[in-house]
């Protein structure tokens, strides 16, 4: 059936401002990581983007590697866009990036000039896209000088090709050398997007202020800690689930020291009246450094689930403290 957006969309989300820009992000923004591969069933990842953009979210996350295999993540986000969304581009912040490996040989890869903006060309034509709204150094590569990555996002902007520059996995000191750079080439750095959850809280050790200063918004990813930060492991390791395909999320990995932590967030989270999906996104979204959380969803009811986690953003310094406990 021909898709018509709700025309309720708006209604609930919450908008921030991406650092000092004019960007407004969704506070839960979706990335197609996981679940919109060329192996994965189309009409569950059709269905789940249906579902995101008629619940405000805007922002849709992609990279030139993700599937798997590597690129049909683009591909099928195509699709989708021409069966149901061409309508809504305008609506849309649709993201990519290049750092990881994509092809063979030695610009295959890392931060080049010849890779970032060939990598972009290639997104671009399997998305069916003129342009990405934002185009990220995916990671810092550290034989090429950060003048040629930084020149690279710099010229694809001008060039119309992406609205706005980014970079992930960035350390506090290459952010401030990045965001330097991008500043005097013109293009200031929009948004930053670093792994940060509950379970990993490097950036709190300096990027979260260098972001701060530098008026650079902050996208945090794998905010459920790739589902160990929900109900998902509590009774063990169910079929389908993340953990089980055993790639980047390893059996191994749900220790009973996790467990025992996982088990009393969860505890904490019922008292507070909600999941602890819900709860972990909010413990992020309640620091207002943060522009967005960028969390995957393998369903629907997932998606819908960790929406709600908007409905209660506050935490009292009791609940904050035995947070610290339990994570100690
Ligand atoms: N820049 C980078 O280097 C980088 C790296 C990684 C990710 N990312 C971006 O960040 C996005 C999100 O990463 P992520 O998928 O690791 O995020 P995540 O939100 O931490 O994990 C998502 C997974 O958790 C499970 N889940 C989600 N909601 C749930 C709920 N309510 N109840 C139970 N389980 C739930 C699902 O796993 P199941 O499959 O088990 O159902 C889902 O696929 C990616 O798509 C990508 O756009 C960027």
């Amino acid at each position: 059936m021909k898709y018509q957006a709700s025309d309720k969309r708006y209604k609930d989300m919450v908008y921030r401002r991406s650092g000092k820009s004019g960007i407004l992000i969704p506070a839960i923004s979706l990335g197609l990581w996981h679940n919109f591969g060329g192996i994965d069933d189309f009409e569950n990842g059709r269905a789940i983007i249906r579902q995101a953009f008629d619940s405000g979210i805007t922002h849709f996350d992609l990279a030139n590697n993700y599937g798997p295999p590597p690129g049909s993540a683009e591909i099928n986000f195509g699709k989708i866009l021409d069966l149901d969304f061409r309508a809504y581009r305008d609506e849309m912040l649709i993201s990519t990036k290049a750092g990881y490996l994509m092809w063979d040989g030695p610009y295959g890869e890392w931060g080049s000039r010849k890779y970032l903006i060939s990598s972009l060309d290639q997104s671009l034509k399997r998305m069916k896209l003129d342009y990405v709204d934002i185009f990220y150094s995916h990671r810092p590569d550290p034989n090429t000088p950060m003048e040629e990555t930084m020149m690279a996002l710099d010229q694809v902007v001008r060039q119309g090709k992406a609205l706005y520059a980014g970079i992930s996995n960035y350390s506090a000191q290459q952010t401030i050398e990045a965001t330097e750079i991008l500043s005097s080439l013109g293009t200031p750095c929009l948004i930053h997007q670093p792994k940060y959850s509950m379970f990993e809280r490097w950036v709190e050790g300096g990027l979260l202020d260098v972001l701060h200063e530098k008026g650079v918004g902050c996208i945090p990813f794998s905010p459920l800690a790739q589902g160990m930060l929900t109900d998902r492991y509590l009774k063990g390791i169910p079929e389908g689930s993340r953990a089980s395909r055993g790639e980047f999320l390893k059996k191994e990995q749900i220790t009973p020291a996790y467990l025992s932590k996982i088990t009393e967030l969860n505890k904490l989270a019922m008292e507070r009246g909600q999941k602890l999906a819900q709860m972990a996104l909010a413990w992020l979204l309640k620091d207002e450094r943060i522009s967005s959380v960028l969390i995957g969803a393998s369903s629907v009811k997932q998606l819908e689930d960790n929406l709600l986690s908007l409905k209660n953003l506050e935490f009292s310094n009791e609940e904050l403290n035995r947070i610290e406990e339990i994570l100690k």
